[in-house]
């Protein structure tokens, strides 16, 4: 072998480059593992609702106005870990196909700017936010104000006796396509929703 003593199989130029790449090989996966898994992370994410709540018979609501339910979001603090939502039927007319697969529409009151509490407005058929003017629309569509993203929703179903319950809470980008929960002012179109991955405490 060229620049090799005689019995050598690897010459020590050839040992250090052999060392550098293989150094420069383990930093890259160190720093590429790490967010790769944060990437395809929510890909990978079973997001089947494991618990469920009562929220009132189905003669309760309508398909054309909130009505408002407290539930529990964290049951281990008691009071403090509970919440309003306001809940409706799906609306043919109004709402968006993506969402027809739920037969109830469940809508947190969870600001999706910085999460102060939101309260929906007959009169207009909006729900707004106090703190910095956020206005989202009848599906909780960002209308106005910082909010980045529209309100975060919960899944519903119908028992055998026709008792309505909410399941765990999602979040949605602005086509109201559902995604694990995201922490508020985290954006979920395009790229974000792999730099904003869901938190399993959110
Ligand atoms: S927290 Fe709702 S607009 Fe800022």
């Amino acid at each position: 072998m060229p620049g090799a003593f005689e019995g050598e199989t690897l010459t020590r130029r050839g040992l250090m480059t052999g060392s550098a790449l293989a150094a420069g090989g383990i930093a890259t996966a160190a720093f590429g593992l790490p967010a790769l898994g944060f990437a395809l992370g929510p890909m990978l994410e079973d997001s089947t609702p494991t618990g469920w709540q009562q929220v009132g018979p189905e003669e309760d609501f309508n398909p054309e106005t909130y009505v408002p339910k407290v539930v529990s979001i964290v049951p281990s603090i008691g009071e403090a870990g509970k919440t309003t939502i306001y809940v409706r039927q799906f609306n043919e007319q109004r709402d968006a196909d993506v969402s027809a697969d739920l037969p109830y529409v469940a809508i947190s009151t969870r600001c999706t700017h910085l999460g102060c509490p939101v309260r929906y407005i007959q009169a207009s058929a909006k729900f707004v936010c106090p703190c910095h003017g956020g206005v989202y629309g009848f599906e909780g569509e960002v209308e106005g104000g910082p909010p980045v993203r529209p309100l975060d929703r919960f899944h519903t179903r119908v028992t055998a006796a026709g008792v309505v319950e909410v399941g765990d809470r999602f979040s949605v980008n602005s086509q109201l396509e559902r995604f694990p929960p995201r922490d508020p002012s985290n954006h979920l179109d395009g790229i974000w929703k792999y730099l904003y991955p869901p938190r399993p405490s959110t």
